[in-house]
């Protein structure tokens, strides 16, 4: 991995807090690293010089999207664009769209981007996802669709969402950007909302660099879509609408086609690592193991733990310091709600009373299938250290 992309990645993933250059022995906070199967299939998309979205695109809309449960995957460029094709598709320029305030950025300034409103709905205190009643409180004559993130990985109450879209009359995007393989009540993910949309990025659980996908059922929305992705273009050279290009080219697809044959038993790891650390956390003061929304299995793209502040001496970032010094990076997921951003000045009438408080108060704890016993035991070791002395 560069230098620069790992400036980069530690900007995304949220500046990794014990980024250890002076530590020995740093748990690994992520693992990135692809096999030789993978960089055999991007180099045989070079040797056949065919460099465009191709066949290796199909396979891995195919795949991916099967693998998810839903009927059509479109790649494309990244997660954002997977976001802008979706609301572009869904949504008029005007709709006034309900979207969590504790996301990623994207999700709600993609709206932005499509001309829409975000209405910024807070989040539940222990899950951490959308909460469903504060979206109704919130919901004004104009609103027309819910955006909903499964953060973390975690599925949102999924059937709450559905209910009440269905009452309010809304289209639901989910930003599965995060959720790879999580499942609600047994069925994949693309087998709920009017679609899902996929990230790739360099530290995703499926990982091309950069990339994305949205997943739909519907013929005519993945037609749609297609065309957005192209220019509009619904036959050779005609453009009926304004579209973009925001395709994935075969060396990127070729990637993922590769890293998907193992990421089921990546993730199946990922939530055995997610156990252990539920049994680790149930014997150390003042921290929370995240809530599991009832019926999910999470991707684990994240673990992230709550402290209750109440109980401690120091500060959050005070405690992620003293892991640094034990070799136990950590990442805030996020420092600030999106209500908290400059940029959603305009749209922003209140801080929703959760999201607000969340940013104070959570990091994530390395999370990858490539945890060890000693690993674990590093972490364990630290967390009930520094919470014995530090927590009442
Ligand atoms: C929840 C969420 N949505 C959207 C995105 C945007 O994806 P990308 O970085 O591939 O554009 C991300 C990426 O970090 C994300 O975590």
């Amino acid at each position: 991995m560069s230098h620069s992309t790992a400036t980069t990645d530690q900007a995304k993933e949220g500046s990794p807090q014990g980024k250890a250059a002076t530590q020995p022995n740093p748990v690994p906070f992520m693992s990135l690293a692809l096999e030789q199967a993978d960089i055999d299939a991007a180099v045989s998309v070079l040797h056949s010089g065919i460099l465009r979205q191709g066949s290796r695109c199909a396979e891995l809309e195919t795949r991916f999207a099967a693998q998810t449960g839903a009927t059509h995957g479109l790649t494309c460029s990244n997660g954002t664009t997977a976001l802008q094709l979706a609301y572009g598709a869904l949504l008029q320029p005007g709709d006034d769209v309900l979207v969590p305030a504790w996301t990623y950025i994207a999700t709600a300034s993609m709206l932005v981007a499509a001309g829409c409103n975000p209405i910024f709905v807070d989040c539940l205190e222990d899950t951490f996802q959308i909460d469903v009643e504060d979206a109704e409180k919130r919901i004004t004559p104009n609103t027309k669709a819910i955006a909903a993130t499964h953060l973390y990985g975690m599925p949102v109450d999924i059937d709450a969402v559905e209910d009440l879209a269905k009452r309010k009359g809304l289209r639901i995007i989910y930003d599965s950007a995060q959720a790879h393989l999580a499942t609600y009540k047994g069925k994949g993910l693309g087998t709920f909302g009017d679609a899902n949309t996929y990230s790739f990025y360099a530290t995703k659980n499926l990982a091309t660099g950069e990339g994305g996908m949205v997943t739909v059922n519907d013929e005519t929305l993945n037609k749609d879509i297609a065309a957005l992705r192209s220019h509009g273009e619904t036959d050779k050279y005609l453009h009926t609408r304004i579209g973009f290009n925001y395709r994935m080219n075969d060396i990127t697809a070729a990637i993922g086609c590769s890293r998907l044959d193992r990421l089921e038993a990546q993730t199946n790891t990922r939530r055995q690592n997610a156990n252990r650390y539920d049994a680790m956390l149930a014997d150390i003061p003042g921290l929370q193991a995240p809530t599991r929304t009832e019926g999910a299995e999470s991707a684990w793209h994240l673990y992230t733990v709550k402290m209750d502040l109440s109980k401690f001496s120091m500060s959050r970032d005070d405690f992620c310091a003293k892991l640094k010094e034990q070799g136990v990076p950590t990442a805030i997921h996020y420092p600030r709600g999106l209500t908290r951003q400059p940029a959603f000045d305009p749209y922003v009438t209140e801080h929703p009373k959760v999201a607000d408080s969340l940013s104070a108060k959570v990091f994530s704890l390395p999370m990858h299938h490539d945890l060890t016993d000693e690993h674990f035991g590093q972490i364990g070791r630290a967390l009930t250290d520094i919470a014995n002395s530090n927590c009442t």
